[in-house]
């Protein structure tokens, strides 16, 4: 018998109604900016498969972190393109890295901004997986690392090579260091070795960082809407795929003991990504534990809002507020998002 009393249409008559009694807002504080840092000077390169997407060389990275800055953005998440790969990642943990220099840079000209410094070997590494490989003799006799190339059309059932967890550990501490070193305010690794919140935990405090926190990719699911990061990273693994260390999409309590784990090794806040095609791991997430809880729109959500806006078969505007009130609602305090800047604007 609740109707006609009960009509929830009442507070929804007028905007001003309907701001009163709004459950979930967006504030640009809680975005965190992902930017694409690339050798040169003066850079300021178009992704492809992310149109309104760059790769920006330091220089271009200040002004845009500048310029977030202004909009209330206070936070950014750096991605390196090193000038060449190899198979231990120099580039990933040299002291003049990219990031490295980005990061100094940044913290050198402008204030009160968190930077916050990615930690994966993927981009840096020749053959751009996130740790280090072996090919495994046994699965494939004539499987090695130069061979794998077959790999990629057809997986095989026996592994042929492996990412070599325990050794990769090494570098990401290594990395994670040298960051810090650089200035980098929060280190987040999205490798998905096991371990690795222990491992760069000891390291960071051991070198004298024991006030830098760890944000971890803890739930990171082996996904397809990565497609256009990894053009714009350039971190495509050359053979296979990261099914081996990314977790399986179909999994659910997988990902709260990931996040369980991650916490136990000193997670100082987590995060599950993708985001939008995940709200019910970020709610289930939200409710088992009390860390700061990140979620990343990842390039394959920006990529498809943008695809579908740019033929007039949605509103942009209107669609990406929806998608990160909704990545809110399921519960993430913090959202890292290509539409940072953009959001923040239509905020205002
Ligand atoms: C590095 C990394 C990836 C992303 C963030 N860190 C790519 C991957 O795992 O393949 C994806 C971000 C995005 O798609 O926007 N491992």
């Amino acid at each position: 018998m609740a109707f006609p009393a009960n009509r929830l249409r009442r507070l929804r008559r007028t905007e001003t109604l309907r701001a009163l009694v709004r459950e979930t807002r967006l504030t640009p504080e809680s975005f965190v900016y992902p930017l694409f840092v690339c050798p040169g000077e003066g850079i300021r390169k178009e992704v492809r498969s992310m149109p309104g997407v760059f790769n920006l060389s330091v220089d271009e990275v200040v002004q845009e972190v500048r310029a977030a800055r202004s909009l209330g953005v206070l936070s950014v998440i750096l991605f390196g393109l090193p000038e060449k790969k190899d198979e231990v990642a120099t580039g990933a943990w040299a002291e003049d890295g990219i990031v490295q220099r980005a990061a100094r840079a940044i913290k050198r000209e402008v204030r009160d901004v968190v930077v916050i410094g990615d930690v994966c070997l993927c981009e840096y590494m020749s053959h751009g997986h996130c740790g280090i490989v072996k090919a495994n003799d046994k699965a494939n006799d004539h499987a090695g690392p130069q061979s794998l190339g077959a790999a990629a059309a057809a997986p095989p059932l026996t592994a042929e090579y492996e990412i070599v967890n325990d050794a990769s550990l090494e570098l990401l501490a290594r990395t994670s260091v040298s960051l810090a070193r650089a200035g980098v305010d929060v280190i987040a690794p999205s490798d998905m070795m096991d371990g690795r919140v222990g491992a760069i935990r000891a390291a960071l405090d051991l070198a004298g960082f024991e006030n830098t926190p760890i944000l971890a990719y803890a739930a990171k699911f082996a996904s397809g809407f990565y497609g256009p990061f990894r053009e714009a990273a350039d971190s495509t693994p050359q053979f296979g795929d990261r099914r081996s260390y990314q977790m399986d999409p179909a999994n659910l309590h997988e990902a709260m003991r990931e996040i369980e784990l991650d916490i136990e090794e000193g997670a100082d806040m987590i995060m599950v990504k993708p985001a939008m095609p995940y709200l019910d791991v970020i709610a289930a997430a939200r409710n088992s534990f009390d860390l700061p809880l990140a979620a990343y729109q990842v390039s394959g959500e920006y990529a498809m809002i943008e695809a579908a806006a740019r033929n007039n078969w949605i509103d942009r505007e209107r669609v990406i507020m929806e998608s990160l009130v909704s990545i809110r609602r399921a519960g993430a305090g913090i959202i890292l998002t290509y539409y940072a800047q953009q959001a923040a604007k239509l905020l205002a």
